[in-house]
C-alpha cells in the first residue's frame, strides 16, 4: 500500500450521513432520458452485488467515486457487495475482480491514483466479449456495473447496455464521467472529474516556471501539456497563469494555421520580448497540436495509410514529404516508429515542444536574427493525473459514487451520472442522469458507421475562449504571468474551481 501524507477521511462531507440519507431518497430529475431499464421503484431495500471499473488514463478523485458508491450501497443495505474489476475493462471478460472492503476503501480515499484496482485501455465491444461479459454478470449476479471512464468507455457501456437488454439482462450500466483532458461534456454534463486537479497542478508549476524566466532572464520555456486530442488543458492553465505564447488546436484548425504561421507566431513574440530587452518567455503547447495543423494531419495520416501496407516514406506526396523534412532526424523516427497498438502514430509521444523551438531557431538563423534564444523543454502531462485531488475534484467524485449506487438501487441503466450546478455550493448541486442515447453521435469508425460519443472540442466561438482571446495579445510584450502556487486543501481558496466552469456559469445566467 502506497502511504501519503494526506490524512483525511472524507473531510470533505461533514456531513455524511445525513448527505447519505439524503441521497437515497432523492427523486432523480432524469433529464434527456430516452432509453434506459426502469426495473421499478420497490427495490430500496434489497442487497445489491455491483462492479465498478477504472478505463483509460488515471484522473484524481476515481477512489473517492469508489468510495461513494461502497458508502451507500451498504446504507441501501448493508449486506450489498462492491466487486473491483482488475486491471481495466479486460476484466469483465476474464472476470478478474475482488470484493472490496471498507478496510481498503478507507486507504484510498481523497488519496490520488487508480491503483486501487489498476486501469486498462482495452474497449469492450465486440459481440464475444459482450457475450463474455454477460457470463462475468450472470456468474457474479450482478444487479449493476459502473464504468469510470471517457469517451470511448462510455461509448462502450452504451452499447453494452443495449445487448444486455436485447438479451433480458437487467444488469445496469452506469457510466462516470472521466478524463483530465475535460473533452467529456455536454450541456448537461459540465465537466469531467480529474480536469479540475490536473489544471491545477500544472497551473502551479507553470506558475514556478514563469517566475523563474523573470528571475534568470535568459530562457524561453517550451511546455507541452497533455490533452490528447482538445486543448481545454491548455486554455484552462492558460487562464490560471498569463504565459506570453499560447497555442488552442480548434483556433489552428478553424483558421487553417499552417506549420510557418505557428512558427511565426513564435518567432515574432520572441523578437517583440527581445526589442523590449526581455529574452525569456513562456510557450503554452497543447499535446494534440500537431494533429491540428493540416499539413502534419495529412503527414500523420499518410504515415498511417502507408506503414499498415509495409511502405516507407518514398511512398509520402510531396506535400506531405516537404512536411516531413522539416522534422528534426530524432522526430522523424517518432514519426515511423513509435506506434500504437492499432499501428497509429502515437502522436501523443512526438515532441512538439522539441520540435517547434527547433523551427524557432531556424527561422531565427534564416532572418540573420541577432536575438539569443534559449528554449528549455517541458513536457506536463502525467505528474497531474495522480495527485491528490483537489477539494473540487474530491466532492464532485464522492457525489458521483453516491449517485451511481442510487442510479443502480432505482433500476436506472445506460445512463451518466452527473450533477448541474457545479459551480454553486456542494449543497446545491442537482444530481442528474443523462441518457448515454442522448450523447451518441452517428460516426465512420474503422470503415463502419457507429454510434458513439463524440469528444467535446473547445469551441473557438463560445466564452472560454473568446475570455482568453481578449487577453492574449496583452500577455505576449508584458509579464503579466500570474504563479497560482500550490493546490489548497482549506482556508479561503480551497474550493476554487476552475475559470473554464466559472465562465461557463456565469454565461449561463
Ligand atoms: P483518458 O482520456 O483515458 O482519461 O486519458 C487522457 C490522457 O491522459 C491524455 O491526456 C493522454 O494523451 C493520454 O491519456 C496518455 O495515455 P497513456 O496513459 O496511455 O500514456
Amino acid at each position: 500500500m502506497i502511504k501519503t501524507l494526506r490524512e483525511e477521511r472524507t473531510n470533505f462531507c461533514p456531513e455524511k450521513s445525513k448527505y447519505l440519507q439524503d441521497i437515497a431518497g432523492v427523486r432523480w430529475s432524469c433529464e434527456g432520458i430516452a432509453h434506459y431499464l426502469v426495473q421499478g421503484k420497490n427495490q430500496a431495500t434489497k442487497a445489491l452485488n455491483v462492479g465498478v471499473v477504472f478505463s483509460g488514463g488515471p484522473a484524481a478523485g476515481g477512489s473517492n467515486v469508489v468510495a461513494g458508491l461502497f458508502d451507500t450501497l451498504k446504507v441501501i443495505d448493508k449486506s450489498s457487495n462492491l466487486i473491483g474489476f482488475l486491471g481495466g475493462p479486460i476484466a469483465l471478460v476474464n472476470g478478474i475482480s475482488k470484493i472490496l472492503k471498507e478496510e481498503e476503501i478507507n486507504q484510498h480515499r481523497n488519496q490520488g491514483g487508480f491503483h486501487l484496482l489498476g486501469s486498462g485501455r482495452t474497449k469492450i465491444e465486440t459481440e464475444n466479449q459482450f457475450q463474455s461479459v454477460l457470463k462475468t454478470i450472470t456468474n457474479m449476479k450482478l444487479d449493476g456495473i459502473v464504468f469510470i471512464g471517457g469517451d470511448d468507455t462510455n461509448t462502450n457501456a452504451f452499447h453494452l447496455a443495449e445487448f444486455l437488454e436485447k438479451n433480458n439482462c437487467n444488469c445496469r450500466i452506469i457510466g462516470i464521467p472521466k478524463t483530465i483532458d475535460g473533452d467529456l461534456k455536454s450541456d448537461l454534463i459540465e465537466i469531467s472529474f480529474g480536469f479540475d486537479t490536473a489544471c491545477k497542478v500544472y497551473s502551479e508549476m507553470i506558475g514556478n516556471i514563469s517566475i523563474d524566466a523573470m528571475s534568470s532572464l535568459k530562457y524561453w520555456h517550451f511546455i507541452k501539456l497533455m490533452g490528447r486530442k482538445a486543448s481545454h488543458v491548455t486554455l484552462e492553465c492558460a487562464l490560471q497563469t498569463q504565459p506570453n505564447v499560447v497555442f488552442i488546436g480548434e483556433e489552428i484548425a478553424k483558421k487553417n494555421s499552417s506549420l510557418d504561421d505557428v512558427v511565426n507566431v513564435l518567432v515574432e513574440t520572441i523578437e517583440k520580448r527581445a526589442s523590449l530587452g526581455k529574452n525569456y518567455g513562456v510557450a503554452l503547447i497543447p499535446e494534440g497540436l500537431i494533429e491540428f495543423i493540416p499539413e502534419v494531419k495529412i503527414l500523420i495520416q499518410e504515415c498511417n495509410r502507408f506503414l499498415a501496407l509495409g511502405k516507407g516514406i518514398e511512398s509520402l506526396t510531396e506535400r506531405s514529404r516537404a512536411c516531413y523534412d522539416k522534422f528534426p532526424e530524432g522526430l522523424q523516427k517518432q514519426l515511423l516508429e513509435d506506434r500504437d497498438p492499432h499501428g497509429n502514430v502515437q502522436v501523443s509521444k512526438i515532441e512538439t515542444e522539441k520540435f517547434l523551438s527547433y523551427l524557432v531557431a531556424k527561422e531565427l538563423e534564416k532572418r540573420n536574427s541577432q536575438t539569443k534564444f534559449n528554449p528549455v523543454h517541458h513536457f506536463m502531462g502525467y505528474e497531474g493525473r495522480c495527485s491528490f485531488p483537489s477539494a473540487f475534484d474530491a466532492n464532485y467524485c464522492y457525489n458521483l459514487g453516491c449517485s451511481s449506487a442510487s442510479l443502480i438501487r432505482d433500476g436506472l441503466s445506460s445512463v451518466m451520472a452527473g450533477f448541474t450546478n457545479l459551480s454553486g455550493e456542494v449543497k446545491n448541486w442537482k444530481p442528474i442522469a443523462v441518457a448515454l442515447s442522448s450523447m451518441m453521435v452517428e460516426e465512420e469508425r474503422k470503415g463502419v458507421h457507429k454510434k458513439v460519443i463524440k469528444k467535446a472540442l473547445i469551441d473557438i466561438d463560445q466564452p472560454v475562449f473568446q475570455e482568453f482571446l481578449k487577453r492574449h495579445e496583452g500577455w505576449k510584450g508584458g509579464d503579466l504571468y500570474i504563479s497560482p502556487g500550490p493546490m489548497q486543501f482549506s482556508g479561503a481558496t480551497k474550493n476554487l474551481i476552475s475559470k473554464t466552469l466559472q465562465i461557463e456559469s456565469m454565461a449561463k445566467i
